[in-house]
């Protein structure tokens, strides 16, 4: 009886865990940087979301979000879209502000 009962709340879990990875970005997740990015719309940040796996996965597969910190992040984008207006695959200066920004979001929301 224990058993089925751990059973159950590790599926539970698992699914707690898979729904919150495919979650829909939310308001809350843009008010987390505010302090950053005090204009920034919900709008934005699903923007961004799509171009970075529309972009970002042309010459590698798309990586985590939260795979590099927000300190880190604005270098590699900024490096990433220079590959990529090299090889005329485009990322505008508004789409790269999108990608960054998104993926800034993702990690400070990983943080808390
Ligand atoms: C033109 C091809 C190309 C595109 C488009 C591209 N990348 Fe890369 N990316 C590379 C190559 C090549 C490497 C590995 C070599 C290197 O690091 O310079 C790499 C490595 C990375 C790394 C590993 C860390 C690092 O600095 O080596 C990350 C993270 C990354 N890319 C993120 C992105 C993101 C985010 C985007 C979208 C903005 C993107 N990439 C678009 C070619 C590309």
């Amino acid at each position: 009886m224990k058993k089925n009962i751990l059973y159950i709340s590790t599926i539970s879990l698992l699914v707690a865990c898979s729904t919150l990875k495919t979650a829909e970005l939310s308001q809350q997740d843009v008010d987390k940087v505010k302090a950053i990015y005090p204009n920034y719309t919900l709008a934005e940040l699903n923007d961004g979301k799509t171009l970075y796996s529309e972009k970002c996965a042309l010459c590698h597969s798309l990586k985590s979000p939260t795979s590099e910190s927000s300190a880190k992040w604005p270098h590699i984008v900024a490096e990433m879209t220079n590959m990529a207006n090299e090889k005329t695959l485009t990322i505008s200066p508004k789409q790269e502000d999108l990608i960054l920004k998104y993926l800034v979001t993702m990690t400070t929301t990983a943080k808390k």
